[in-house]
């Protein structure tokens, strides 16, 4: 393991197998390591290719806190540059998403075509002949690659390809564009955005952790269980069973596989189980079945992974249609960006109740997501105002249930993912 900068301290001395120090949450000078190392080098989900149907057309995006923008050339291809102008060094596009064939600096309004050209440059006769346009064309990410239309990009020119990243994580986009009976996805225009402030690396633990849902939401959850059950006037919406189901006991959740996979990679298994199935209407799975006949029709619904965790960028649930981009900002403010995707050939409907469920688990206003994000600021003023001390994610070790390939199953309560994550980062950070 090397040793890296920060004071000479080598930072694998801050994560334990059973146990990782609370200085990674709260040192700014990791923080940047991570940005170096960990998104310097990981392909990052930035968007679909749905955003940018028409050349011209342009969304912005980031690769950890890297502001990004993804356009499509007049050529008909989608190439992801850096949002920043050569000249100055201005953000480029200010707004986050747009249409132009040429784009225009806010600053002194030097011109690029959808290709990345410089192509005009204001008083560009006093450059005399010191200013070659070639060399100032937008600055391309090194690699961009696509996955059946979601678009990631990596910064670092090598290293493993997007399937070799991804592994057996393909299997989680699959998981929502499967569901279209169409075959592809559109993505809603307009995203959910908050911020917390927090460290991007609280979302990722949170997010696999299936016992702290009966804790940190059992207001909420008591809440639902009220409307559904009890004689209140209100509407009957399936998303509730969302927030009930996080009540369940915990011998449910210890059943439940969790799975976790190369790269700080994981997923666990639905908990909903037949309570919110808005997808099986008939009309959806007639024109389902049309398109991929009976039995796979079958299949494709049948798959019930809960969230899936594409570590260290994004986070995915299937069945929800729902994806989200975690940012991180500064060592302590993160921003998420929520997508819904709508299923192409699928009843209007199918996406309402996505729309719903997102508003419900994963909107800023849904009270699970405000449950969530109290509790991340908490631990980050703590870590940032109490002394480093070591945090276990011990749960489950020792305990693991299977091994399939170069994944392992572990029990649905287990810290597994946790320690998989830190896997990840430590390699990550390892190499200079
Ligand atoms: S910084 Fe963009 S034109 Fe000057
Ligand atoms: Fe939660």
């Amino acid at each position: 393991m090397g040793v890296n900068a920060i004071d000479g301290l080598d930072v694998s001395q801050l994560i334990r197998k059973d146990a990782v120090n609370s200085r990674i949450y709260r040192d700014p000078a990791i923080f940047e390591l991570e940005m170096e190392r960990l998104f310097g080098r990981a392909w990052i989900l930035v968007g679909h290719k749905s955003q940018v149907p028409h050349p011209g057309d342009y969304v912005t995006s980031r690769i950890g806190r890297t502001p990004v923008l993804i356009i499509r050339g007049e050529d008909g291809e989608i190439r992801v540059f850096y949002n920043r102008c050569t000249h100055r060094g201005a953000r480029l596009c200010m707004m986050p998403s747009g249409s132009a064939l040429r784009l225009v600096c806010p600053y002194h309004a030097w011109t690029y075509d959808t290709l990345g050209r410089l192509i005009n440059v204001r008083l560009k006769e006093e450059y005399l002949e010191h200013l070659p346009y070639g060399d100032y064309g937008l600055r391309a990410v090194a690699r961009v690659a696509q996955y059946r239309g979601f678009i990631f990009a990596n910064k670092a020119p090598e290293g493993p390809g997007l399937l070799d990243f991804l592994g057996h994580m393909t299997t989680t986009i699959d998981d929502i564009v499967d569901r279209a009976p169409d075959d592809d996805v559109t993505v809603f225009p307009v995203p959910l955005r908050h911020r917390y402030r927090g460290n991007w690396k609280l979302t990722f633990e949170n997010l696999n952790d299936t016992i702290h849902a009966g804790v940190a939401h059992a207001v909420i959850a008591n809440a639902a269980r009220n409307v559904l059950e009890g004689d209140v006037d209100a509407p009957k919406h399936p998303a509730l069973h969302m927030m009930v189901a996080n009540a369940k006991p915990v011998s449910f959740f210890q059943a439940l596989d969790l799975v976790t996979a190369p790269n700080g990679h994981s997923y666990f298994g639905g908990h909903m189980g037949a309570n919110y199935q808005p997808e099986v209407g008939d009309v959806y799975f007639q024109r389902l079945a049309a398109a991929r006949g009976d039995a796979r029709a079958r299949e494709i619904l049948a798959v019930d992974r809960h969230i899936n965790l594409i570590y260290p960028g994004s986070t995915w649930q299937g069945r929800y249609q729902t994806v989200r981009l975690v940012h991180p900002l500064r060592v302590d403010l993160t921003e998420v960006v929520t997508f819904v995707c709508r299923l192409k050939g699928a009843p209007e409907g199918t996406f309402e109740n996505a729309l719903i469920y997102c508003n419900v688990a994963s909107s800023a206003l849904s009270s699970i997501t405000t449950d969530d994000l109290e509790i991340y600021e908490a631990e980050q003023r703590l870590s940032s105002s109490l002394e480093d001390t070591w945090l276990p994610i011990s749960r489950g070790m020792g305990a693991q249930r299977g091994q399939a390939s170069d994944r392992e199953l572990h029990a649905g309560t287990s810290e597994a993912y946790i320690r998989n994550q830190y896997r990840a980062w430590s390699a990550a950070m390892a190499v200079a």
